[in-house]
């Protein structure tokens, strides 16, 4: 009888839902398996397998210094328990900014504020890796703040 049915007439009977609950959940299952597993990498141990990907997200201030936002949006995402929540772009001198309000990491007076950022993670339980970079040829000379960052007379930045 089942051959002589078309596809969507197949779809509308509970069959087409029982399996695709059968097969949801076997691959859910999997799926769990693996990806709520501890490990760890190298000495760094992680809760979960689940890494929150290096992602830009605007949250510092104009001069990249953690802001309130910064320490709730990323405990938020520590809350979710996720394994390791990669920062965003951090950059590591003031002519290697890219984009606005990403959060820096060139300077001394930066740590109290880096600090409160991997502290409210770790209360989550979460773990949290800074992702360090010049933004090279990338770098935004609109949003350099400090004197002598801007190019030289007659250099132009790549189009
Ligand atoms: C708005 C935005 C900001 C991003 N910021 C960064 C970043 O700071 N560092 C980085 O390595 N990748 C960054 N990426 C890349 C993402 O982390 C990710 O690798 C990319 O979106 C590809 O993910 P997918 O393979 O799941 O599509 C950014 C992507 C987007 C859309």
């Amino acid at each position: 009888m089942i051959d002589t049915l078309s596809r969507r007439e197949f779809l509308k009977t509970g069959l087409a839902a029982t399996a695709a609950v059968v097969v949801g959940s076997k691959f859910a299952r999997a799926d769990n398996h693996l990806l709520f597993e501890k490990t760890s990498i190298r000495s760094l141990e992680l809760s979960n397998r689940a890494i929150r990907s290096s992602t830009w997200s605007g949250v510092g201030d104009q001069k990249g210094y953690v802001t309130d936002r910064a320490l709730e949006f990323y405990g938020e995402l520590a809350k979710g328990e996720i394994g390791l929540i990669l920062t965003g772009y951090q950059y590591v001198m003031t002519n290697g900014q890219g984009l606005p309000y990403m959060l820096g990491n060139y300077d001394d007076t930066q740590a109290e504020g880096l600090k409160k950022l991997t502290d409210t993670v770790h209360r989550e339980g979460g773990k949290i890796a800074a992702q360090l970079v010049h933004c090279l040829a990338r770098a935004n000379p609109k949003l350099f703040f400090r004197e002598g960052d801007e190019l030289k007379k007659g250099l132009r930045f790549p189009s």
